[in-house]
């Protein structure tokens, strides 16, 4: 399969790059705003990876659409509007977007769904994220899925759920809260941790990326999953067959 790499010149297209034609994969295109990199995509490319900038997705997903090509959106940070164009694209192409293509997060959020549900509201939820300091949005895509995870697990409603931080005179914490905290530093590659804080007891999920690798190996095997499949919006919960 041929494939295009968008954001080929940054640190995870460089990590797609290498580990492709491990996967079975040609690159064939690599699209970056960087000297020495492609523009466009050539005629021929038959499946597209984006982890390039969020303002850029819109478009990219737009000209794929229009060339009926699958498509895995690694870029996080997408605002409603971006997010929207995108939702109307996957009525014509197959799209895969997680904000965490490893397969130990993704684990990592079916735990949290079932420990949110068996724990209930006795236990206060936090997520705690770490990346390295070049990192360009907070909190982390993962941090939002996680929540997004514990939310469901407690039927909780995530946005009224949802809080970012703590500041000033923040008041008693309520039942119904889920605070999400972004730190950043260093190369850390990436760090999640939901604590489950209950009046006896505490409960602590964490994963720990080592390298980029874990997100490269996950978005190659997503894009040659999306390959013929019908349009609509796909997570690694579909790919690893987590929601069949
Ligand atoms: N979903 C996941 O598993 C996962 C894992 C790691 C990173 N990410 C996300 O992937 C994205 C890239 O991460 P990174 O660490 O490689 O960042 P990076 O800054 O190292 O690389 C991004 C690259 O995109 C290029 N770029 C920017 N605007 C562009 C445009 N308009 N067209 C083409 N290329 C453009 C930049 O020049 C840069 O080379 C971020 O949004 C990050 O949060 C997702």
């Amino acid at each position: 399969m041929k494939i295009a790499i968008l954001g080929a010149g940054g640190r995870m297209g460089k990590m797609l790059d290498s580990l492709s034609g491990a996967c079975g994969l040609e690159v064939v295109s690599r699209i970056d705003i960087l000297e020495g990199y492609d523009r466009e995509w050539r005629e021929d490319v038959e499946g597209v990876v984006d982890f390039s900038f969020h303002k850029a997705v819109p478009e990219f997903v737009k000209k794929a659409a229009a060339q009926n090509l699958p498509y895995v959106i690694g870029t996080t940070g997408l605002d409603v509007a971006e997010q929207a164009i995108v939702n109307e694209e996957a009525k014509k192409i197959p799209i895969v977007q997680s904000g965490n293509y490893s397969l130990g997060v993704n684990l990592l959020l079916e735990l949290t769904r079932r420990a949110s549900s068996a724990l209930g509201s006795l236990y206060d939820i936090e997520v705690v994220e770490m990346h390295h300091r070049h990192k360009k949005d907070a909190p982390s895509g993962t941090a939002l899925m996680l929540a997004k995870a514990a939310a469901e697990g407690r039927n909780l409603d995530f946005d009224s759920a949802a809080i970012y931080g703590r500041h000033g005179e923040s008041g008693e914490r309520p039942i119904d809260q889920i605070a999400i905290h972004a730190l950043r530093g260093g190369s850390v590659v990436g760090d999640h941790t939901v604590i489950f804080a209950g009046e006896v007891e505490r409960v602590e999920l964490t994963h720990r990326a080592q390298t980029r690798e874990a997100f490269a190996m996950g978005a190659l095997s997503a894009l040659k999953w999306a390959k013929g499949k019908a349009p609509g919006i796909y997570t690694m919960r579909n790919v690893l067959g987590f929601a069949d």
